[in-house]
């Protein structure tokens, strides 16, 4: 399945190694092309379809997904993007002086300004607990969080995958775990569909939250979040509009004029991806995070993150940067911005906790030969 040509289905520069599916995904020229059509025919008759129509032209977008999913249509909702959905939940919740929300230092920055926002607001604490690399195994998580959960708790706010470190977070297990406190869990599941498969009514989390548009590959704005039954009537989209407690699903699905074919195109890209087969497509991209994770961590004699059988990854790995590059470079976007410039490659350079690390991502177009050639400008560049 993958090869060199897998390229071509991409609009990627073929002369930039890309390296970092992860930042914002990719969309196949196919399933574009199915967002123009999709642009073409709602400009045609805009009233009929987007006003009178647009509940009867959700109804695949929503079927594909929540099969894809492991959801029924009605749990569910689409927003434009995971933040929005991290959004939608923290600020319908009603919280109080002294609740607190735990998550870890793992994180994605705008989720971390969203709890500062919410703890201005409603005096909530958040409660930060370090997850440090390398990470010996999924338990060491979990023990982690089970000892910041007190009486207190009222959330607790979870990565799927780690944005800056590709960690993948048990999340089966922390949601167990939390429910038997009976604490409510919120996934940022921002990476989750499309590289990890998802059964979203088993996972049993109260609210999950996952982009369509990084790892399913569809257009950018295609977002969903999920909430559990019990939990639906508290919890609203960001924009309020005529639908206001008639129910998830009612209320997300018209969030004001928008536009949708990110949405309609949800079913092109899980087609598109799924010609190569969804079980094919995700472990060839773990398979290739888990041999650059040890190929680089070798190459540089650095610590690999995660356990190297690859317990902890998905489709990304993240590696600390080896010594000699702080001495040359200003700061990471500098150091980015020289691999591109100079090896062509797009690859992201990340601060966190204070040290300097690199982050790849893979999918069906990469291969091995291109890790290989970051490996060795990343030397060149630490040794001078
Ligand atoms: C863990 C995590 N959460 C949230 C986001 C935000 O995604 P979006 O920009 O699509 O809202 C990202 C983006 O990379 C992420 O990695």
């Amino acid at each position: 399945m993958p090869g060199p040509d897998m390229l071509s289905h991409w609009l990627l520069d073929p002369g930039v190694t890309f390296l970092n599916h992860g930042c914002f995904g990719a969309t196949p020229r196919r399933v574009l092309e199915a967002q123009t059509a999709w642009r073409e025919r709602l400009e045609s008759r805009p009233v009929e379809l987007l006003d009178r129509g647009c509940r009867d032209l959700l109804v695949e977008p929503k079927r594909a997904v929540g099969a894809f999913i492991g959801a029924l249509p009605d749990d569910f909702g689409f927003v434009t993007n995971a933040t929005g959905g991290i959004n939608a939940v923290l600020r319908s919740l009603r919280l109080e002086p002294g609740d607190e929300i735990v998550t870890t230092d793992h994180v994605y920055n705008a989720v971390q300004q969203t709890l500062r926002y919410l703890a201005r607001m409603s005096g909530a604490r958040t409660i930060r607990v370090a997850v440090p690399l390398p990470v010996p195994g999924p338990e060491h998580v979990t023990d982690t969080i089970a000892a910041a959960l007190t009486d207190r708790t009222r959330l607790v706010l979870v990565d799927h995958i780690g944005s800056a470190t590709g960690v993948v977070f048990p999340v089966k297990q922390i949601v167990d775990l939390c429910s038997s406190r009976g604490i409510d869990v919120l996934v940022d599941g921002a990476h989750g569909p499309g590289m990890l498969e998802l059964d979203l009514a088993g996972l049993g989390a109260a609210y999950y939250t996952g982009n369509l548009h990084k790892w399913v590959c569809a257009p950018k704005g295609a977002a969903f979040l999920w909430v559990r039954p019990d939990r639906q009537s508290g919890i609203h989209p960001n924009t309020i509009s005529h639908f206001l407690d008639e129910g998830l699903a009612e209320e997300f699905q018209w969030q004001g004029t928008r536009d949708i074919t990110a949405w309609l195109c949800a079913p092109d890209a899980i087609d598109f991806m799924g010609q190569f087969g969804w079980d094919e497509v995700r472990r060839h991209n773990h398979e290739l995070a888990v041999w650059a994770q040890g190929m680089l961590s070798d190459r540089w004699q650095v610590a690999a993150s995660t356990p190297a059988d690859g317990s902890m990854l998905g489709s990304m790995a993240t590696l600390p940067l080896p010594g000699g590059l702080r001495e040359r470079f200003a700061d990471v976007a500098a150091l980015q911005q020289h691999i591109y410039d100079h090896d062509h490659i797009e690859v992201p350079i990340i601060d966190w906790t204070d040290r300097w690390w690199v982050r790849v991502s893979c999918q069906v177009y990469n291969e091995r030969a291109q890790y290989e050639r970051l490996g060795e400008a990343v030397m060149e560049h630490a040794t001078g």
